[in-house]
């Protein structure tokens, strides 16, 4: 379901999940937050004028938590960088930051205990937030932790690590998890902290949940470690980030990780038309609710029961899961040859002009999202084409309506910057030329059913769909067909085509610091 009201989308997406009465369930919410710049912030500022900036920002939290619990909202989660924005240095942030004390050492609520630790404002009035709305609360902000130098050969030279920090406060306000950002985006005033993190926290509505920050989703610690190896399956995160079309727009990879891992992503995205961030959802594997507006200069609260898919909680709670009825998927398991020439709806009128093998004659290359891709065009109205990179093979297996947009699939197996990946997509080109294809657009008028499949090196691979009009979709059905190869199959879309993507990530080969 799509509600397109004014130029924004609202998206309910996916299979309906059945809930049974004894499943659990809880309340969640995402805020997405058009944060207040400040308009200057290489300049530093004392404290109190650092305070009465994220005041502005934190004043719209507080309406926001009361809206969500009105709601039922038995958490919430704020953006990355929502109180103060981006863009400071090392030193222009100093006035902002608060020492967050480790909550697996000191128990504290800083609304209950405002006096225990000196110049905590901010915290003071989240823990209150919390409180008072007796809600679990998520926000993003910036702290700072001493260190020694004789001890720590981590430890900066002004003596303090300054991290992008995540802070869970539980619902009667007391810190119970604190997260430092792994993996830095360009970000001067913060320092990687100096060992890697797996910060989960418990609640009594749905057990456990893990955190992490924007960047860190695409890397292999903590997130992939948190849910592949601890088990997790419900993460908050925060996010400020901008879209970059046709792979990474925000709600376009959150979607892909949830549905990729199985897990329960709840995204808070920063809203700033100027810096292209948007794209905030509730997303489980099934389905999801998802807010994107690239023109628009509101904030968006998105509040949904999702279900609880903690296992030990399930398990502790007697409480039995049921699961979507998969017979909408199994429709399309496999495509026949025989189906493959039926006239849908007279949609699929136009026959393939060339053979399956003509088609590698078409290879191109395109420069998309700085990464230089193997393309090869999407002929007639069905077809079945391939495209390789070394060891990463995608295969296609298509119908489209007969539009004039043109198509490619695409492979990509190499490094980018400092993280190696192994991409199949197929993408609508912007244009009639070859070189369109890798642009970003938003919107596709042809409608496509695909088999889509790849050969990997690596096991991380993240299917995503992305309709027109930034609606996020996923497969009818994917898995792994061999050791080495996955599919993913769409069929019946009522968007046009976008991007289908499958986003492999090979962790083994970054150039990143490994966590032990
Ligand atoms: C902080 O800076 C503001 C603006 O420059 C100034 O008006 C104020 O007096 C300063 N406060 C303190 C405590 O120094
Ligand atoms: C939080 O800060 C805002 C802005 O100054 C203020 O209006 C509000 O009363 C504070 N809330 C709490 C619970 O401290
Ligand atoms: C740093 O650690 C050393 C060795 O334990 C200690 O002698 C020194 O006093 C510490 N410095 C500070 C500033 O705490
Ligand atoms: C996803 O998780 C559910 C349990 O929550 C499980 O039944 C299902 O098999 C999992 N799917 C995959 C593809 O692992
Ligand atoms: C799934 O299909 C079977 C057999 O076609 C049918 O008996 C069953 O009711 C269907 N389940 C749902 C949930 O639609
Ligand atoms: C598509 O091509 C692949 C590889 O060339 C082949 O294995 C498969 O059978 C073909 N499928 C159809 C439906 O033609
Ligand atoms: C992309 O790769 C192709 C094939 O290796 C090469 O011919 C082309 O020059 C590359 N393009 C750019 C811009 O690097």
């Amino acid at each position: 379901m799509a509600l397109v009201l004014a130029g924004f989308v609202l998206c309910l997406s996916g299979l309906p999940l059945i809930l049974a009465a004894d499943y659990p369930t809880y309340v969640a919410a995402v805020y997405e937050h058009r944060v207040l710049l400040n308009p200057n912030p290489i300049v530093p500022l004392n404290r109190s004028s650092a305070l009465e900036h994220m005041k502005q920002n934190l004043r719209v939290y507080e309406e926001q938590t009361a809206l969500a619990a009105q709601q039922g909202a038995q958490i919430i989660v704020f953006p990355e960088d929502g109180i103060l924005g981006f863009f400071f240095t090392r030193a222009s942030i100093a006035g902002y930051l608060e020492a967050i004390p480790d909550p697996q050492k000191v128990t504290w609520s800083p609304c209950a205990d405002p006096l225990r630790f000196p110049d905590t404002e901010v915290l003071h009035n989240l823990s209150c937030m919390a409180l008072k709305n007796r809600l679990f609360l998520v926000a993003n902000m910036p702290s700072r932790l001493s260190c020694n130098r004789t001890v720590d050969p981590h430890c900066p030279a002004d003596g303090q690590y300054q991290f992008n920090t995540n802070v869970v406060f539980n619902d009667q306000g007391v810190i119970v998890a604190r997260y430092h950002k792994q993996n830095l985006y360009f970000e001067l005033s913060f320092d990687t902290p100096p060992e890697c993190e797996y910060v989960t926290f418990n609640t009594p509505f749905a057990g456990r949940f893990g955190t992490f920050t924007c960047f860190d989703i695409l890397f292999r610690d903590p997130a992939v470690t948190l849910v592949t190896e601890m088990g997790i399956r419900q993460i908050v995160f925060t996010t400020a980030w901008m879209n970059k079309l046709p792979l990474l727009a925000a709600i376009e990879f959150q979607r892909a990780f949830s549905y990729g891992t199985n897990i329960t992503l709840l995204a808070a995205n920063t809203h700033s038309t100027k810096y292209g961030m948007t794209g905030s959802g509730i997303f489980t594997p099934w389905d999801s609710l998802t807010y994107h507006d690239a023109k628009g200069d509101s904030g968006k609260l998105l509040v949904r029961r999702v279900p609880v898919l903690d296992p030990s909680f399930i398990g502790d709670n007697n409480h039995k899961l049921v699961y979507p009825s998969s017979n909408e998927s199994e429709k399309m398991h496999v495509w026949p040859t025989s189906s493959f020439n039926a006239n849908r709806d007279g949609k699929y009128c136009r026959k393939v002009s060339e053979s399956a093998e003509g088609a590698s004659s078409n290879i191109f290359n395109s420069i998309m999202m700085s990464d230089n891709f193997t393309l090869v065009p999407l002929q007639g109205t069905e077809g079945n084409i391939s495209v390789c990179s070394g060891l990463v093979c995608c295969h296609l297996l298509f119908r489209r309506s007969d539009t004039p947009e043109l198509y490619a699939l695409g492979v990509f197996n190499g490094l980018h910057r400092v993280y190696y990946l192994e991409i199949c997509a197929l993408m609508r080109c912007t244009g009639q030329e070859q070189s369109s294809c890798g642009q970003g657009t938003e919107y596709a008028e042809t409608l496509v059913d695909f088999r889509l499949t790849g050969t990997f090196v690596t096991r991380h691979v993240y299917p995503g769909i992305l309709g027109s009009g930034m609606t996020v979709d996923i497969p009818d059905h994917s898995g792994w067909e061999s050791e080495n190869q996955l599919y993913m199959s769409r069929t019946g879309m009522s968007t046009g085509l976008v991007t289908a993507m499958l986003y492999g990530r090979n962790y083994e080969k970054d150039h990143v610091k490994k966590c032990a």
